[in-house]
């Protein structure tokens, strides 16, 4: 009995990996930057920092002094920030060569496109990828990666799109379009959250061309579960079982062009319990250790530090982290809320039991 104890101890109750990356990660600034950054910083060796602040990150400049910010952020340790533009009406050709150079050792690793009035800070964006021609020619030749939120949320005659039916809109005609018009663009659809889209990507993705990136919430939950917890309200939408099962399906292949992505959006809990209620989930707090747990019940550890810490890096020309660490079977759960400087409570994703835990070296 003690002898297979310590047995399955060793074979699948600690896990050690490299250092995860985080592809898709919304930081905030100021108050909430401050109190929340180190969540992500202590379980991620790098992350993709999303660029849809107020005002948001449309030049190298700006995206320079916001990388001093989350440096200069408590428990911040060697965690890197790679930083994004904001695809705006103001992002030129120019700007895009530019940042694909880089300046004071920081470059930009991406440009984020956010359909106008699709979520959160949303309302300086293109109503149509298509219309931004010369500055995604010039992605496409100096390889800077498209990062896509890729919903549509309008049709052609502004009535709106069942937000259920988005992303399934945008990857049966949009998607296509995109790809023929600009064939060495590196494109990345980011949190997948439908059947079509997971369908789509397993048929056409490819490293180093067309990537996925996975949330934990979209691994986790179903419509019926989000539509009555204010604390599960996202864009995209959280959708039905049977996509949720598709997404799951699509992780445990694992394909080297689907990867982590937390998409972890932190709110204040007086906007998210508001009856208007913001979009996002802030997960970073448990999200290394949720898509263990996933990984788990998929029987898919083995593809683990792939999903979270190789495949990510290798789409943005990156080693992976040298640093690792370690995951034991331990159940904990979070029991508080993060509160900001300003007095205000973040509530991250987690009140349930959560099985897997990072282990302090
Ligand atoms: O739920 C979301 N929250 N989806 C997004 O696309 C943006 C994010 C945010 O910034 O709050
Ligand atoms: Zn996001």
């Amino acid at each position: 009995m003690l002898y297979l104890t310590g047995y399955t101890f060793c074979v699948s109750e600690q896990v050690t990996i490299k250092k995860p990356f985080d592809a898709h990660v919304h930081l905030r600034r100021g108050a909430m930057l401050r109190a929340i950054t180190r969540y992500t910083a202590e379980r991620f060796g790098h992350a993709i920092v999303m660029p849809n602040t107020d005002p948001p990150i449309e030049t190298l400049d700006a995206a320079i002094v916001y990388q001093q910010e989350i440096l200069a952020a408590p428990g911040i340790g060697n965690f890197e920030p790679l930083m994004t533009l904001d695809l705006t009406k103001n992002v030129t050709p120019a700007e895009i060569e530019r940042s694909a150079v880089g300046s004071e050792g920081v470059k930009i690793y991406g440009v984020k496109y956010y359909p106008w009035g699709a979520t959160t800070n949303s309302q300086w964006g293109y109503r149509d990828i298509l219309e931004a021609k010369e500055v995604l020619k010039e992605m496409e030749r100096v390889g800077m990666p498209l990062l896509l939120h890729g919903e549509v949320h309008l049709d052609e005659h502004d009535a709106a799109v069942d937000p259920y039916k988005g992303e399934q809109s945008f990857v049966r005609d949009v998607l296509p379009r995109l790809l023929e018009a600009y064939p060495k663009l590196k494109i990345s659809l980011e949190h997948v959250s439908s059947g079509e889209a997971a369908d789509f990507l397993e048929k056409n993705g490819n490293e180093g061309r067309l990537v996925g990136t996975v949330t934990v919430h979209h691994l986790l939950y179903t419509r019926e579960e989000a539509e009555t917890e204010p604390m599960l309200k996202v864009k995209p939408l959280i959708k039905n079982s049977s996509d949720k099962e598709k997404i799951r399906a699509l992780v445990k292949k694992g394909l080297p062009f689907i990867f982590a992505g937390t998409d972890s959006a932190p709110h204040p809990e007086s906007k998210k319990l508001s009856p208007t209620g913001a979009y996002g989930i802030f997960s970073a707090p448990a999200a290394v250790e949720l898509y263990t747990q996933i990984f788990e019940e998929l029987d898919a550890l083995d593809k683990l530090e792939n999903f979270l810490s190789v495949y990510g890096p290798k789409f943005y020309g990156l080693e992976p982290s040298e640093e690792t660490i370690t995951l034991q079977k331990k159940d904990w759960q979070i029991t508080e809320a993060v509160t900001t400087e300003d007095g205000e409570k973040v509530l991250p994703l987690g009140n349930e039991t959560i099985h897997w835990q990072v282990k302090n070296n």
